[in-house]
């Protein structure tokens, strides 16, 4: 992403709602046509009506205007998959299949507001809320376009690499909830 870097907004000046069918999200605009179709459409309902994912939407207080929007659902990732992350280790003698997580099925701010810091604090509101989801959740991960790999491995989201994943054309990446505490910036309020 080029260009001069804007005011950051302050967590405090965010609020974010649950999507309702009734809101007026036809403005919404990242600069990508799938971001803004799954929101625009119908499919985030459809989402919503299916239990696929709850999609969230992120306002800044002071104009009122959406500023961005993120879809999570409770997933997990085979253990398989994360044993090619040298960083990702759980005891030899625990036997599981596949590790609990929380999936970011869909992460994105509008242009007007892109580097501002919304992206950061909606990463660490989601992290807030799979440590405190009623069920087990040890990591985030998603699928990330190449352009925004780098805005995750800023939060130390590692790229998982495994073959079956060869000829995606997005990137598996996941993060360690129980190294939350190296975050940059942890310990700030999220909204
Ligand atoms: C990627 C995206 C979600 C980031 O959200 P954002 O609100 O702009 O992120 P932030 O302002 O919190 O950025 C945090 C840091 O990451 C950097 N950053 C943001 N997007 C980046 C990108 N695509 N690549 C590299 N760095 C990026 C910012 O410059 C900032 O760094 P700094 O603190 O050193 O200045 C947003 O740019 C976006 O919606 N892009 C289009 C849709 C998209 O690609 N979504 C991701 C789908 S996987």
């Amino acid at each position: 992403m080029e260009g001069r870097r804007r005011d950051r907004i302050p967590a405090g000046e965010l609020r974010v709602e649950p999507f309702r069918e009734n809101i007026d999200v036809r403005t919404f605009d990242c600069g990508d046509p799938d971001l803004n179709s799954f929101l625009t459409t119908n499919e985030v309902a459809n989402y919503e009506r299916e239990g696929l994912g709850k999609t969230r939407l992120v306002y800044w207080q002071p104009e009122g205007k959406l500023a961005a929007y993120f879809t999570v659902s409770s997933e997990s990732l085979r253990l398989e998959y994360l044993r090619s992350v040298k960083s990702f280790s759980i005891p030899g003698q625990i036997r599981v299949e596949s590790v609990p997580g929380i999936k970011i099925g869909r992460l994105a701010t509008d242009r007007e507001f892109q580097r501002r810091d919304i992206g950061t604090h909606i990463l660490r509101y989601v992290a807030g809320l799979a440590l405190q989801a009623p069920a087990a959740a040890r990591i985030l991960f998603l699928e990330a376009y190449p352009g925004s790999v780098s805005f995750y491995e800023k939060f130390d989201f590692e790229q998982v690499v495994h073959h079956r994943f060869k000829h995606r054309r997005t990137v598996l990446m996941y993060f360690d909830l129980r190294r939350l505490p190296e975050w940059p910036g942890s310990g700030r309020a999220s909204p």
